[in-house]
């Protein structure tokens, strides 16, 4: 459980890094979707990170006292009890300060009025410039104004500091407490992938399936999907991102599901590739014990230290091998199919991301020198190599063409190694074809 108090450590964390200025940071929009009918809410990840306030129009600032605290004030929406008869319960300011701590609050009208009084005498803000040119600009005539109306304090514009890397680099690392949201995450998403397992078989239309995985993780707790379910059967399959999940399932076919329930805000991502009901067919086993070994081989090595880019080329040459022992690559040594990069006509994506809040979490992948980053203790990443032969590449056997294969877990790096956060959910072929034959 994450309460007020963890939000002003990690306010208090991000403030060390932002030269002493203070922060202001602001929710996510509420985007209209038609008429009067908006696109259902989800609070910015950084801003909920930040506060744990999950409601809209609302703005944080937190003002260094001395280095090592702060006061937080929170701008929120005032209470409304028209409003509220539609919208629902707003917490207010008096919410803002008892259930998120904040130390002050007010209604979000009194914004400029009470940053202006503030701000007066600063030399630096720690604000993201960019993400709403309106606001910007706002802000700068703000401090243009203070410029104009007290010349011979001669005090320019302050500096502006960009607190999305830092905030970035902390999420990267996330705290028991995360983890515990994240396993939980992880678990709800086995619950789904094993019901959409036992249920596939042909016949059934794909979003049938979908709706099926989605109940479970609704029925779990879990408020939303981390991302768009993809439930590709057959070839749809070699289509990395097909949501669509409006074809029949057919006889022979198999089924990728990658799909990650929600929960606390933070997502799990997991991609499961299936018969649609019985066995593998002999070239779809070949295609996923690739896969599989894969998988495994890079799991197995996940350890604090390893650099990420170590991870992907191993990934790269244990698909590049399994593809030409298989004789789908075509003629010439594996040395010059590696300089070419053979690999990529059939595993085109990356091993995988660091997962979190966002399913694409935030997060360097590199140092600021260009080099990879190392894994460390705290990070979480998903490992998902997979092949996807189009169903119209004559240059393969038939019977491969079509197949799509995709394995996905969430890993957590530990001080001694990793932690598989999805590893119940079934993906031995043995395992895997028992679930479908239930
Ligand atoms: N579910 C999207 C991905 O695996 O990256
Ligand atoms: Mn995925
Ligand atoms: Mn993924």
């Amino acid at each position: 459980m994450i309460d007020a108090t963890h939000t002003r450590a990690r306010r208090q964390a991000i403030l060390k890094h932002v030269q002493g200025m203070p922060l202001l940071f602001r929710a996510a929009p509420e985007v209209l979707r038609n008429g009067d009918v908006h696109f259902s809410y989800r609070q910015d990840s950084s801003f909920h990170y930040l506060t744990g306030f999950d409601e809209p129009e609302a703005i944080l600032l937190a003002i260094p006292e001395g280095k090592t605290s702060h006061r937080t004030l929170l701008f929120v929406r005032p209470r409304d009890p028209a409003r509220e008869i539609w919208d629902g319960k707003r917490a207010g300011a008096t919410g803002a300060k008892r259930q998120y701590g904040a130390d002050e609050a007010w209604p979000i009208s009194e914004f400029w009025k009470v940053f202006g009084d503030l701000s007066k005498d600063w030399d630096g803000l720690a604000h993201a410039l960019g993400i709403d040119p309106k606001f910007d600009a706002e802000l700068l005539e703000h401090f243009g104004r203070r410029f104009k109306d007290r010349p011979r304090r001669n005090q320019g514009l302050p500096a502006f500091l960009d607190p999305r890397p830092a905030i970035h680099a902390a999420r990267l690392i996330k705290s028991k407490e995360e983890i515990e949201l994240m396993a939980e995450a992880a678990r709800i998403t086995g619950e789904g992938h094993r019901v959409a397992m036992a249920l596939a078989e042909p016949g059934m239309m794909e979003y049938e399936l979908q709706a099926e995985l989605e109940a479970v993780f609704r029925k779990n707790g879990s408020p939303r999907v981390g991302y768009d379910s993809i439930v590709a059967s057959g070839s749809n399959a070699c289509t990395l991102h097909y949501i669509e999940n409006n074809n029949k399932i057919r006889k022979g076919d198999l089924i990728l599901i990658d799909a990650g329930a929600e929960y606390g805000h933070y997502s799990a991502d997991v991609t499961r590739t299936f018969p649609a009901r019985g066995s593998f067919s002999e070239p779809q086993k070949a295609i996923y014990d690739i896969v599989l070994r894969c998988q495994k081989r890079c799991i197995k090595a996940i350890k604090p230290g390893l650099p990420v880019s170590k991870l992907i080329e191993m990934s790269q040459k244990d698909i590049l091998k399994g593809l030409d022992g298989l004789g789908l690559l075509g003629r010439g040594s594996l040395e010059s199919k590696w300089k070419k990069r053979a690999f990529a006509k059939y595993y085109m994506h990356g091993l995988g991301h660091w997962l979190g809040m966002d399913v694409h979490d935030c997060g360097a992948y590199q140092l600021p020198d260009g080099k990879p980053i190392k894994l460390a203790p705290g990070m979480v990443t998903t490992v998902e190599p997979g092949i996807y032969i189009p169903a119209n590449d004559k240059s393969v056997p038939k019977e491969f063409r079509g197949i799509g294969v995709r394995i996905e877990d969430d890993i957590l790096v530990t001080r001694s190694g990793h932690r598989n956060l999805t590893e119940d959910i079934p993906k031995e072929v043995a395992d895997v074809e028992s679930m479908t034959q239930l």
